[in-house]
C-alpha cells in the first residue's frame, strides 16, 4: 500500500469507524470501486483516486461536522492535514456537492476549491454513486432511489439528489464506458 493510501485510511478510519461505522463501511466500498478504474490512470493518479475515496465522506465525523455541509466540513479538516490541494478540492467537489452547497446557501465557501472536471473526477463520483450505503457495489438508479428513500420527500438531500442526477448520471456513464474501453470488467 502507498504512502498516501495508507494515511489516507489511517486518516478515514480516525474521523469514522467509531463513531459512524456504516459510513466507514461505505466509503471502504467506494476505495475498492475505486481500486478497479485505478488501472485507468498513471499510478500517482490511481493511487489519488483511491485515497480521495476513502476520504471523502469523512466531513460526516462529529468530530469536524461544524457547517453540516460535510464536503465543506471534510475539505476544511483535511486542509489542516495535508497541503495535497488536489485531495481536498477533490473531496470538496465530490459527487455533485455543488448543486447542494447552493441549496444550502454555501457556494461562497465552497469555491476555495476547483472541481477539476476530469476522467478522474468522474470515477470518483462512479466509484461513490455505484455503492450502497453498507460498501456493496449497486446500480446507479437503486443508490439514487436508496438516497431519496434514506433521506425523505422534504429533506434538502433529496432536492439535492432530484437536481444533480443529470451531471451524476454523466459521471457513472462516463467512467463505465472508459472502463469498458480499458476492458475492465466492474459489475
Ligand atoms: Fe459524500
Amino acid at each position: 500500500m502507498s504512502d498516501l493510501m495508507t494515511w489516507a485510511r489511517e486518516r478515514a478510519a480516525a474521523f469514522l469507524e467509531v463513531p459512524l461505522p456504516r459510513r466507514w463501511a461505505h466509503v471502504q466500498g467506494v476505495a475498492d470501486r475505486a481500486e478497479q478504474a485505478a488501472p485507468m490512470f498513471p499510478d500517482a493518479e490511481g493511487e489519488l483516486l483511491t485515497a480521495t475515496s476513502v476520504l471523502h465522506d469523512v466531513g460526516y465525523s462529529p468530530e469536524i461536522a461544524k457547517t453540516g455541509f460535510h464536503p465543506l466540513d471534510g475539505a476544511r479538516a483535511l486542509s489542516e492535514a495535508t497541503s495535497n490541494t488536489r485531495l481536498v478540492a477533490l473531496v470538496a467537489h465530490h459527487s455533485c456537492a455543488y448543486r447542494e452547497a447552493e441549496l444550502r446557501g454555501l457556494s461562497a465557501e465552497l469555491t476555495e476549491w476547483v472541481d477539476e472536471e476530469t476522467p478522474l473526477r468522474d470515477a470518483l463520483w462512479w466509484a461513490d454513486m455505484t455503492t450502497s450505503p453498507d460498501g456493496e457495489p449497486v446500480a446507479f438508479d437503486e443508490r439514487i432511489k436508496e438516497i431519496q428513500q434514506r433521506y425523505g420527500p422534504q429533506d434538502v438531500v433529496t432536492f439535492f439528489v432530484r437536481q444533480a442526477e443529470p451531471e451524476l448520471r454523466g459521471a457513472v456513464e462516463r467512467t463505465e464506458a472508459r472502463l469498458r474501453a480499458a476492458g475492465i470488467s466492474y459489475e
